[in-house]
């Protein structure tokens, strides 16, 4: 269960990227759908989960709170609920390992589970804020100690008498919104949610899915109010996790660099709050193709074939961050071989993430010979039309999306770039290096 060794890669520049293929499940459904099949009463199947660390470490924490977990050879997960409100004290700390997704909604399950549970995970997520959970989660009644700066590890003291509550999250997050919501579901009346931007939605999705009663209306600033109507009787309902689009994100990129290139990504999740990079990337000339369009557990899903393509720098609106939050780092390195200057707005989340990833992309284009600057929380990235010098050493820094965007960039840079440890990979896209190989890269492991 625990994150290998360190595991040093180099990415070489490679030919062009030829055939089809699928990315592992999605880490947010994913999560979600442990999390609500062990809160419903019955047995839930979940198909195409993701089984990464960081789902891992969601399923063990599940299971030493009462829910029963269990993985048939076919890759079906069939989790056995508790009911609302029937989770057990679980007798050591939960370890989330770099899971913030994990972390914080299970925080929002224990806060109104009448007993005292403590959580931890690893270095990076222990930098991590969790006051901006923890915060609504004591209005709910729940009480807390954490470290200095409201950081793990810290002691939950569930509520025994939660309490609904209206709340206006001060950062648009769906990691924010969905422990209020989770923590909602075992108080009486109604939880109250407003986002002064859409975030993604899987779990008003998936708790509608479960049986929960989630009405969304629109806010005159454009943002949104969720009300979920609290102490639900949720049922266990089967369901098919799609491919992830952040995953398939990485996929995409190389392919769309690498001239020549032509991959299907098959079964690929495409809600619309989740696809802004697909959206950025269509603004610089990308040639990617949606085909096959359909609806799969809830979720919109499509093929996507991507062909190289000869990009172009493009403004990404500030409004169009919450839908694309984990791309950036993707995007900088694509922006990075476009003609003409990239500029990213409304950045300021990118610092708190597995690490500060403004940081992480500044330094590492930087290192690989490309002009970049920040400016305050704006991002500018300076394409030459042309591959980057490449020919660096990134610190991965325990983030696996900085991880495989620099591999990206070696593989079409002059040059090889080489990462310290590419281990923190599989905490949301095991099997990366092969996948990557298979459609024609270079990714070695070097020692
Ligand atoms: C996630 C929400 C996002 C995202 C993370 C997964 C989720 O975080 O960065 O990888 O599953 O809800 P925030 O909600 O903190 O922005």
């Amino acid at each position: 269960m625990s994150i290998a060794a360190a595991t040093p890669l180099v990415a070489t520049r490679a030919g062009p990227l030829r055939g089809e293929c699928r990315v592992p499940g999605d880490k947010s459904i994913s999560h979600r759908a442990l999390i609500l099949g062990a809160l419903a009463v019955g047995r839930t199947a979940v198909r195409g989960l993701l089984e990464g660390d960081d789902v891992l470490r969601t399923a063990a924490a599940l299971r030493a709170m009462g829910a029963t977990l269990e993985r048939a050879d076919d890759g079906t997960w069939t989790v056995k609920g508790v009911g609302v409100g029937g989770l057990a004290a679980p007798d050591d700390v939960l370890d989330l390992g770099n899971s913030g997704t994990g972390a914080r909604l299970l925080l929002g399950v224990a806060a109104t589970h009448p007993f005292t549970s403590f959580f931890t995970g690893d270095a990076s997520l222990r930098r991590r804020p969790m006051a901006r959970v923890t915060t609504p989660l004591g209005e709910i009644g729940a009480r807390f100690i954490a470290r200095d700066g409201g950081r793990l590890p810290l002691a939950v003291v569930g509520a025994e008498a939660p309490l609904p509550i209206t709340y206006r999250l001060p950062v648009p997050s769906a990691q924010v919104k969905s422990a209020v919501l989770l923590a909602g579901l075992n108080a009486p009346g109604e939880t109250i949610v407003e986002e002064p931007l859409p975030t993604r939605d899987h779990s008003e999705r998936l708790l509608r899915h479960f049986g929960a009663t989630v009405a969304v209306e629109p806010t005159a600033e454009g943002g949104r109010r969720i009300r979920l109507a609290g102490e639900p009787e949720l049922a266990a309902a089967d369901l098919v996790v799609p491919g992830d689009p952040s995953s398939a994100a990485f996929l995409a990129a190389a392919a769309l660099l690498l001239p020549g290139s032509e991959i299907t990504i098959a079964g690929v999740g495409m809600n619309p709050l989740r696809t802004g990079l697909y959206e950025t990337l269509h603004d610089m000339d990308a040639d990617i193709s949606r085909v096959n369009e359909r609806v799969e557990g809830g979720e919109p899903v499509a093929d996507l074939v991507v062909r190289g393509s000869r990009l172009k720098g493009v403004e990404v609106p500030a409004e169009r961050a919450p839908r694309m939050i984990d791309e950036y780092p993707i995007l900088a390195v694509a922006a990075a071989f476009a003609r003409g200057r990239t500029v990213m707005r409304g950045l300021a989340e990118l610092r708190v993430k597995e690490s500060d990833r403004l940081a992480a992309i500044a330094n590492g284009l930087a290192a690989c010979g490309v002009t970049v600057a920040v400016e305050g929380d704006t991002l500018l990235v300076e394409g030459r039309g042309a591959p980057p010098a490449g020919g660096a050493s990134i610190a991965a820094r325990l983030d696996h999306r900085i991880a495989m965007s620099f591999l990206v960039l070696g593989l079409a840079a002059e040059r090889p770039v080489s990462i310290d440890d590419g281990a923190t990979i599989a905490t949301s896209f095991p099997g990366f290096v092969p996948l990557m190989n298979r459609l024609g890269a270079d990714i070695a492991q070097t020692s």
